[in-house]
């Protein structure tokens, strides 16, 4: 459920009108829900809990949307932070996440990153392959520290919606093997820096099926009872993220009800605490980008371009992985023509959708992408050098801009043109 609802001015995002939003803010912009995301997040972690998983580390997959006063909202929830980058660690801090809720994850994280973590103290890191140990250790041993890692483990299981966003083949490049994980589990034991902790999986996104992830975490629960058979501490399970949404024109995806009961029959009566890393299934239905039509455009053999204002460096999911958003009209329309939904940046990839059925629209009126609060903003870029997507937070009929439109001065002014030119 969502609050994203047809009212007397149109489209609304709880009790502010998008059109409202579209008229102070300019667009394109992104709108998220307050409501939506605590609801998110709160029926996730209830989930869990009516499953009978005690205490579990509810650790949002900052790169989601990683806005500070998003991260604010569910950080006040009791959500802890799953971060790929100092920068994303920085973002959580700033929410006011404290570090013992913070996870950090990532094939390739630099000396500098890992120290900036181990200072923040954050509940675990997550490894991702053997030089990447020795690197901690290294750093750790500099800092005078023992880290808390955590061995994430590659479960050669297929699964996630497309190619790109599938993580847990052993082709793919992350995580260590089973046999790995073992090793290195008992040679950290006995490193004064290194403090294993447990053991990790994420095996893809926007996946729609239990199946996969039921067969991973079976195999994750054999690795700690066998770790635990060695007499190893293991006091955390990270089942990474990774629950789909429904996108409009798919079948339902599992309730994280039904997630949890499946993570509960998996794991059984094992004698840790779980961690878990959310990401779309809390964010993406929380928010939408909201753009004007600029034309529309009509070749005399029929095919008709519906050119808005907002373009594939503000929303990239469709041009990255043909991913399909449902775009609805602000204001309500009655009829149904053929659209192809373009944007200005000069390359054909800039298509959201080809022949889709819309109302009629002219210049002027508002469309919403629906399903856009995760992975939108927080993929924008200013390619064609078009100003980054401001973002707005509603909260019930108030709203607020969480991340302003840089003007054209401020985007001129970071480049340097060095005296020798
Ligand atoms: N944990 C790890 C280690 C991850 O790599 C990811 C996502 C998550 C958690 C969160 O997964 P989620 O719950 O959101 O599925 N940009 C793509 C999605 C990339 C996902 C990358 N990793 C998209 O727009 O579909």
């Amino acid at each position: 459920m969502n609050h994203f609802e047809y009212g007397p001015e149109g489209l609304a995002c709880e009790g502010v009108p998008l059109a409202r939003i579209a008229a102070e803010v300019g667009t394109p912009v992104y709108v998220y829900s307050r409501a939506t995301l605590e609801r998110h997040f709160t029926v996730f972690r209830d989930a869990l809990v009516g499953a009978g998983i005690v205490d579990p580390l509810v650790a949002y997959a900052v790169k989601a949307n990683s806005n500070v006063a998003v991260l604010k909202v569910l950080g006040e929830l009791g959500a802890g932070a799953d971060t790929v980058s100092e920068g994303e660690v920085r973002r959580a801090l700033a929410a006011g996440i404290p570090g013992e809720r913070i996870v950090f994850s990532g094939v390739g994280k630099k000396r500098g990153e890992i120290a900036f973590a181990l200072r923040a103290g954050v509940a675990e890191i997550n490894v991702e392959s053997e030089p990447e140990l020795n690197l901690i250790a290294e750093v750790a041993a500099e800092l005078g520290v023992k880290a808390k890692v955590a061995f994430r483990v590659n479960p050669d299981v297929a699964a996630g919606g497309h190619a790109k966003i599938a993580t847990g083949k052993s082709e793919n490049k992350f995580g260590v093997s089973f046999a790995e994980a073992a090793r290195l589990y008992a040679n950290a034991s006995n490193h004064a820096h290194l403090e294993p902790i447990g053991v990790a999986c994420h095996i893809g996104s926007q996946i729609t099926d239990l199946t996969p992830m039921r067969a991973a975490f079976a195999k994750m629960r054999g690795l700690v009872e066998q770790l635990l058979g060695e007499g190893l501490h293991v006091e955390r399970l990270d089942l990474g993220g990774g629950l789909g949404v429904p996108y409009f024109d798919m079948p339902e995806p599992p309730s994280p009800a039904e997630f949890a009961v499946m993570v509960a029959e998996a794991i059984q009566d094992l004698p840790v605490k779980l961690a878990f890393e959310p990401g779309r299934v809390i964010a993406a239905n929380a928010g939408v980008l909201v753009s004007e039509v600029i034309h529309v455009h009509e070749r005399p053999e029929g095919k008709r371009f519906l050119v808005i204002d907002a373009a594939m460096n503000d929303l990239i999911r469709p041009a990255m992985y043909d991913a399909f958003h449902d775009i609805r009209p602000v204001i309500p329309r009655t009829g149904e023509t053929t659209y192809d939904v373009v944007g200005p940046i000069c390359e054909t990839g800039d298509t959201f959708t080809r022949e889709r059925l819309l109302p009629p629209l002219a210049a002027g009126e508002l469309v919403a992408f629906m399903s856009a609060g995760a992975y939108g903003a927080a993929m924008a870029s200013e390619y064609n050098t078009r100003p980054l997507v401001p973002e707005v937070l509603v909260d019930g009929d108030r709203f607020a801009v969480i991340r302003a439109r840089p003007s054209y001065e401020e985007m001129l002014a970071r480049d340097v043109t060095p005296e020798w030119v």
